[in-house]
């Protein structure tokens, strides 16, 4: 005799239901109720499969069918109530459609397990996320090469070590970060392609005696084939760490922007003026203005890459097939994607937003020697002296516009004859900065005709 309280799935094999403190630590309900659309997507192309083989009636197909968008209707409405005595959401939904149209809901299960019930729901949500985020980075792509294109041929200072190296385009700049985005982007999709397989019919982890038809449930699914193996079927969580993989590298991504822009938009440097609608105030400064969206964004790949290390771990040591270590797969999965699409939209509002300050951006660009290098580079040119020889004379050249704290093109003709006789005036040509960059037409180089040649081929791909 099965005691009441035992659990209506198993109770047969049961004869007391689960401590409380069992129910809390195998309980996901509080979290997977995020992927009942899938489960019922999933139960539903199921359930069409196992009346199109025969091996359920179609009066009981068609019951579950309807049941199964009552159920659904009735979560989205938010009149379902959870259970966590039922643990998780496959058996929330399978235990209501039982009370919505009675017998049939019985032999919904029929060639199915939760292991590839969940492994399908889950990569069907994944899927979803992976959609998302190549829209976000398509929008944000798009709103960089706007900024690219209005400062092609702007100035401003380029960095190594955060210290002034050579002047830069500001749509150069930006392409920088276009060609980054463009590479997750790639990855998003190259994930997304190879996670498309179907695990449901892999059943608990052996496949199932009775003749589905997988190649159906795959299709109806949007899945591009059935997965080959069903051990691995229900044990693979690739996909998800690829999700997690492609999504840190972005984050990544994304929090170097965020950086540049916390330094660009503070009062010494003033590159850019952000939004107000992306900026918060101070309760005690009148006077400030913070850059709070860039900082969370900079923060989020802490939080998204750490989802990563975490899947990893509790994967890196589990036998084939399922155990129930892979319920823990979820939580930080919904929060990265959550995360990231947070942190690509709200960059992708703040670079639409943003304004360059091209007159301090100019003003930067030819400080700091910034053209040092094109001054020995005219050395090599215009006189025929050695690389290292050159790097020598126009070393001496800074020291001596240091000491009278001047930029190089202030120097006097003079003055820079006392350092070597044969430099003339035309020198003065590759002191400027717009000079400077104009020269760079090395294929990838930061002249605005390299930079548009840039931009229009992004817009080619994009099209
Ligand atoms: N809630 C479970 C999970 O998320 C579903 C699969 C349970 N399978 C099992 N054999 N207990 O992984």
């Amino acid at each position: 005799m099965t005691d009441t309280t035992s659990n209506q799935m198993w109770g047969g094999r049961f004869a007391a239901g689960p401590d409380a403190i069992m129910e809390a630590i195998n309980a996901s309900i509080g979290f997977d109720k995020r992927l009942a659309a899938q489960d019922i997507a999933g139960s539903r192309a199921h359930a069409a499969m196992l009346a199109a083989t025969g091996i359920i009636s179609d009066s009981d197909a068609e019951a579950m069918r309807e049941g199964l968008l009552t159920v659904l209707s009735e979560i989205e409405e938010g009149r379902f109530e959870f259970s966590t005595a039922l643990e998780d959401i496959h058996m929330n939904v399978e235990a209501r459609l039982k009370e919505v149209v009675g017998e049939p809901a019985g032999r919904l299960h029929t060639g199915r397990s939760r292991n590839d019930q969940v492994a399908t729901d889950f990569k069907l949500w994944v899927r979803d996320q992976l959609d998302a985020a190549e829209a976000g980075l398509l929008s944000l792509i798009r709103a960089l090469l706007v900024q690219a294109e209005a400062g092609a041929d702007w100035v401003m200072p380029g960095f190594t070590h955060l210290q002034t190296a050579q002047p830069v385009t500001w749509g150069h700049h930006m392409m920088a970060y276009v060609e980054m985005f463009g590479r997750d982007l790639g990855r998003v999709r190259d994930a997304r392609e190879r996670m498309n397989e179907c695990p449901l019919g892999a059943a608990a982890l052996a496949g199932t005696s009775f003749p589905i038809d997988r190649e159906m449930t795959a299709k109806a699914l949007g899945f591009d084939r059935p997965a080959a193996n069903s051990l691995d079927a229900v044990s693979d969580r690739d996909f998800a760490l690829e999700f997690l993989g492609a999504a840190s590298i972005c984050a990544m991504h994304l929090s170097r922007f965020a950086e540049e822009l916390v330094i660009w938009s503070s009062a010494q440097f003033r590159f850019v003026a952000l939004s107000d609608r992306f900026s918060t105030g101070s309760s005690i400064m009148p006077q400030k203005k913070n850059p709070d969206a860039a900082e969370l964004i900079r923060a989020k790949v802490g939080r998204i890459f750490g989802a990563n290390v975490a899947l990893m771990m509790v994967m890196k040591g589990l036998p084939l097939a399922y155990s129930k270590d892979m319920q823990e797969d979820k939580e930080q999965v919904f929060d990265a994607a959550d995360n990231l699409m947070l942190a690509l939209a709200a960059m992708d509002g703040m670079v639409r937003d943003m304004v360059p300050q091209r007159a301090a951006l100019e003003a930067a660009a030819g400080a700091g020697f910034s053209t040092a290098t094109d001054l020995a580079d005219w050395l090599v040119r215009v006189l025929g002296m050695p690389f290292r020889e050159a790097h020598h004379v126009t070393g001496s050249l800074v020291a001596m516009a240091e000491r009278k704290g001047c930029d190089l093109p202030e120097l006097s003709l003079e003055e820079m004859q006392s350092v070597h006789g044969e430099i003339d005036a035309s020198v003065y040509d590759v002191l400027g900065v717009h000079n400077s960059v104009a020269s760079r037409m090395s294929y990838g180089g930061t002249a605005p005709e390299q930079v548009r040649a840039q931009i229009a081929r992004w817009k080619e791909i994009l099209e």
